[in-house]
């Protein structure tokens, strides 16, 4: 399956996926064939121009409107033929042209277990809960945010004298075997979702 994945930082659940690839070859099932971001100067670009592949950058305050970014950020995508797209720190909310193109194909990843804390301080919001354990999700991308049918969780125990700093590095450990083997599987087995239901045969 070709990947895109889109990113806004250090793109360490891209890189996951790219030492996945050219660990396992075509038995892994999925190759990242392009990389997107909302910003330029992030080594989640260096990350993919390291291993030679294409990269585009959409920002916001380029266009004229929300609407108008949104779609030149889904041409972009779409010029790779993805199978699948990853949101993989990809801090933007993609609009109704970017679903209506790859709605169903679009998963996302986030540190904390949904629906519990959204949004964009999933993991500080969870430390100042205090909750015990949190950790991560992989989903499909909804026109809700953070909404979409869940496809796999993992849990993540909160140490003690735990920061956000130290919490979302932990929490990252699992999130990149997590998305590793998500996208692997979609990949490989195919996917039906059904309403809320994801199914993998
Ligand atoms: C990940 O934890 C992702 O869930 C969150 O930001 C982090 C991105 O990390 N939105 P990286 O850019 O993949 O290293």
């Amino acid at each position: 399956a070709r990947v895109v994945v889109l990113v806004s930082g250090s793109g360490t659940n891209l890189q996951a996926l790219l030492d996945a690839s050219a660990e396992r070859g075509p038995a892994y099932g999925a190759e990242v064939v392009a990389v997107g971001a909302d910003r330029t100067g992030i080594e989640g670009l260096r990350r993919a121009e390291r291993a030679g592949l294409p990269t585009f950058v959409h920002r916001v305050a380029d266009y004229d409107s929300r609407p108008d970014w949104d779609l030149a950020l889904t041409e972009s995508v779409a010029a790779h033929q993805p199978d699948l797209v990853v949101s993989a720190g990809f801090m933007k909310i993609v609009g109704a042209d970017f679903l209506a193109r790859f709605g169903g194909r679009l998963i996302n990843t986030h540190p904390a277990l949904l629906p519990s804390f959204p949004g964009a301080h999933g993991v500080r919001e969870a430390l100042a809960h205090g909750v015990k354990v949190t950790g991560c999700t992989v989903h499909f991308v909804d026109e809700d945010v953070d909404a979409g049918p869940i496809i796999a969780q993992a849990p993540v125990v909160v140490h003690e004298g735990d920061d956000e700093a130290t919490l979302h590095e932990r929490i990252k450990d699992a999130e990149r075997a997590l998305l590793v083997d998500v996208v692997g599987r979609l990949a490989r087995d195919g996917y039906r979702i059904e309403g809320r239901k994801v199914l993998i045969p």
